[in-house]
Parts: C-alpha cells; structure tokens; sequence
C-alpha cells in the first residue's frame, strides 16, 4: 500500500440492510482510491453505520463515538451514517462536533461528491433525505465479505409508516430496482461462484418492477433458475402484501428456500390495529395456513414480536402467546417496546411498565424456547443438506447451515474434510431448542 493511499475504517451497527449497505459503500471508497483498514488508530476516514430502531441501538453510536473522540487530535475525519445520521441530521455536529460527515441511506449514491468536499476540508458534509429521492444505490463495486453468500437489494425504503417504527423516516420512500438489474447481478454473482443469495428490502413483498416486467415473486423464480444458484431467501416481508404466489413459487421452484421470515408484531388484532400494521390476527394465519398447505416443502417460519406496545393488556399479550402456539415458529426475535422520535406512537401513553415489558418478554422467550425443544425433535434422524459456513476448532465441528437456514453443526469421520461454501448431507442426531447436531453421511 502507497503511504499516499488515504485509509478508511467502517463499523456496521443493525440489520442486513446496513450490512450490506456498507458493503456497497466499502466498494465505493475503494473505486474512489481509498484501501479499507481493520482499526480506527490506522484509518484517515472512520465511518459508522448506524442502526436506530430501538433506543438501545441508537446509544450504541454514542457512545462509540464518545470513546474513539481522543483520535480527533491525530487529524482523523469521522462519518456517521445510516440511520441514525437520518434521524439525527446536523444535531450530530453539536453533539459531537468532531464529526465531520452525517449521512442517510437515501443519500449514499451521492458520496462521491461528499467524499470531495471532505477531501477539500469541510467539516460539515451532510447527505440527508426528506423522503424525496426517487435514486436506489448501485455500486460498480460491491465489496461483499462472504464468496458464497451474498446479499442484492431489490427495494428500498419503506412506505408502510406503522406506528412504531423509524424506517419510513430513516430509509426514505419506497423504490425498487429494476428486475432486470437486479437478475444482471445475481447472474455476475453466481458466475463469480456465489450460490447463496438473499434478496433485501426493508418490504420485499411491496416490490414493483420499475420496468412493468416481473411481480416480486416472478423475480423470485428467475434468480431461482439461474444456473449455478442453490439457495436463494428474502428478508423482509410485510403480511399486508405477502401474496400467494409467492408460497407458490417457492413450492415450485427448488432453489427457493423453505424458509419465510413474516413479522407479526402482536396476536392481538386490537394491537395490530393500534400499530397500523393493516392486518388482523385471522389474515396473518390465512398466510400462515397458505405456507402449512404446499406440497414439496416444509415451510419453516419465523417472526418478530413487539411486546408491552402502549395499551397491550394482560389478555392482548396472551394472545400473542396463543398465536406462538398456533404457528409453531421455528424462530421468534422478540423486543420490548420502544418509542422512538417522529413516529405515530409516540403520541399514545407508553403505558406498559418497564418492569412489565421486561417480565413479557422473558414469559415469552421462555414460551417459545420450549415450543422450539419440542418441534426441532422433528429433525432427528433426518439427512439435511447443508452448506458449509467454518469450523468451531473447540469443539473439532463443523459448522453448517440447512436451507431452513437453521445451524447445523457436524462431525465427520471421513479423511476429506468439506471447504468453506461446499454442500453436503448431514443426518440430524442431537436437537437443542436453537441448532441441530449430526454427521455427515455420504
Ligand atoms: N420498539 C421495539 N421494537 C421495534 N421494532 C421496530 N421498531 C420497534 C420499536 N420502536 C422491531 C419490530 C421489527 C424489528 C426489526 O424490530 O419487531 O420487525
Ligand atoms: Fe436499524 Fe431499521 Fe435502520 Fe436497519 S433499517 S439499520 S433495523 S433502523
């Protein structure tokens, strides 16, 4: 490396979306001559992206930034974005005046030009959204950390505006990518050797060809067909637009993994309907049951709940309950409430108790902990494929992931041991209530 060359360091805070986000910005940097560094002490430039969906999430930047304020002296630049930068906008410089770039999602195609005026010493760079842009990022180069999985977005932003939640306000409005670029990349990656690839979007299901040519689950089915491609997932879905076609195409098309992630929020149509969710309990399960009734598949499904939102009662809560045991979730990402700035649900009185909120969510995590003991023993003895993602050294395993994107972990007695991103069969003889354990077979 040229002692010329200018160094970033970045640090991903939240979803996937911000994951991969900071992939593609990664990959701008480097088009733009930057090389990427693993530690703030050798980066001219540091970049945090951020995450602000709950409170705790947002501290988190805060309080990184509070600690790393010493390395301002040695004439460092800081960058802040993502969501938090869009919440927050220019009462980041006051708060911590150090930083020099504040930047949202929805403003990222243009950080070139930012990356100039910071170059040029500005200290206040600012790329932020007021939901106007009609732009999605596209990068030249998108510098993906993983050779055999990867990520694509499909849709950006989020038109849906439930009461809780900052994304609308934080990714900007919705857009969509056209279909045929978003299969031009899936087809560069599997020639690249990817054969996992998940689409994104903070809604997939809400996707609309900017071309008129393919509905989302069209596009589904034609990255599924790409030669070369094993697996391919979708993460978010929004009940509301969750279509049947969808459970179609992933019934009829191999490749489309037996796997659907669909928030619920809350089993209490009362509740759903006090977050804007636009959906009753009976409609979720009509989804549910669509899932449950296909042919060629297992559909293993997963979901988020919100528990102690403003007004929850006792009874609401319970409905939550008994919707966890009318589902049979293979996996529940569960949170407590939290009112967030700018959103609809601030206004309502956050009525729930802290220590209330806190006494529900372990009720129900210890509820679904012992509905996942009971139904993973459906694997034992089963011969799953998967595909390989390391090795835990410790404990001289495997570590492997099935379709139902379920950990996997493996002993093998043969000589040739599988590489990274290979797949192979593995028979299911322990379950816990979160992984499965076997050995490789064949
Ligand atoms: N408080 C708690 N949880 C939230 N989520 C979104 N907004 C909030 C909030 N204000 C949860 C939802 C969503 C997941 C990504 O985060 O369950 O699906
Ligand atoms: Fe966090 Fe939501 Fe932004 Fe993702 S989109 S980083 S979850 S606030």
């Amino acid at each position: 490396m040229s002692s010329l060359q200018k160094t970033f360091y970045i640090e991903t805070f939240g979803c996937q979306m911000n994951f991969h986000d900071s992939e593609k910005v990664v990959g701008t940097l480097i088009s733009e001559g930057y090389a990427q560094v693993q530690r703030e002490e050798d980066a001219d430039l540091i970049f945090y992206n951020t995450c602000s969906i709950r409170d705790k999430a947002e501290q988190k930047v805060f309080h990184r930034l509070a600690d790393v304020k010493k390395l301002q002296k040695e004439g460092k630049r800081f960058a802040v974005l993502g969501c938090v930068a869009q919440q927050e906008g220019e009462k980041i410089f006051e708060r911590a005046p150090y930083v020099s770039m504040v930047a949202g999602s929805a403003s990222y195609h243009n950080l070139p030009a930012m990356l100039v005026q910071i170059e040029a010493g500005a200290t206040r760079v600012t790329g932020l959204d007021d939901r106007e842009t009609d732009q999605t990022f596209e990068t030249e180069f998108t510098a993906r950390t993983n050779p055999h999985r990867g990520y694509i977005t499909i849709i950006e932003g989020c038109d849906k505006f439930c009461a809780y939640c900052v994304v609308p306000y934080t990714r900007g409005k919705e857009r969509s990518r056209t279909s045929q670029s978003v299969v031009d990349e899936a087809k560069r990656m599997t020639d690249a050797g990817y054969t996992d690839i998940q689409l994104l979007g903070q809604n997939v299901n809400s996707y609309r060809d900017p071309a008129g040519k393919k509905s989302f689950a069209e596009l589904l089915t034609a990255v599924g067909e790409l030669p070369g491609i094993r697996r391919v997932r979708f993460t978010t879905s929004h009940p509301r637009d969750f279509t049947k076609d969808i459970i179609d195409a992933i019934d009829a098309v191999p490749a489309l993994c037996d796997h659907v992630h669909l928030p619920v929020q809350s089993g209490s149509s009362r509740v759903l309907q006090s977050m804007f969710r636009e959906y009753t309990r009976e409609q979720y399960l009509e989804r549910i049951a669509w899932m449950k009734a296909i042919r060629n598949k297992e559909i293993s499904i997963t979901t988020d709940v919100i528990v102690g939102f403003p007004g929850e009662t006792e009874a609401e809560f319970g409905e939550t309950l008994s919707l966890l045991d009318e589902v049979g979730y293979d996996g529940v990402f569960s949170f407590k409430y939290s009112p967030r700035p700018n959103t609809p649900s601030l206004q309502y009185i956050d009525s729930v108790a802290e220590g209330e909120k806190s006494r529900r969510l372990q009720g129900l995590q210890e509820h679904q902990r012992e509905l996942q003991r009971a139904s993973y023993s459906r694997h034992l003895g089963q011969t799953l494929e998967v595909m390989v993602e390391g090795k835990n050294g410790a404990r001289g395993q495997i570590i492997g992931r099935t379709s139902q994107n379920k950990t996997l972990n493996f002993v093998t007695h043969d000589q040739r041991q599988p590489g990274i991103g290979d797949y192979v069969q593995v028979e299911v003889t322990q379950v816990f209530p979160n992984s499965l354990l076997g050995k490789m077979v064949g």
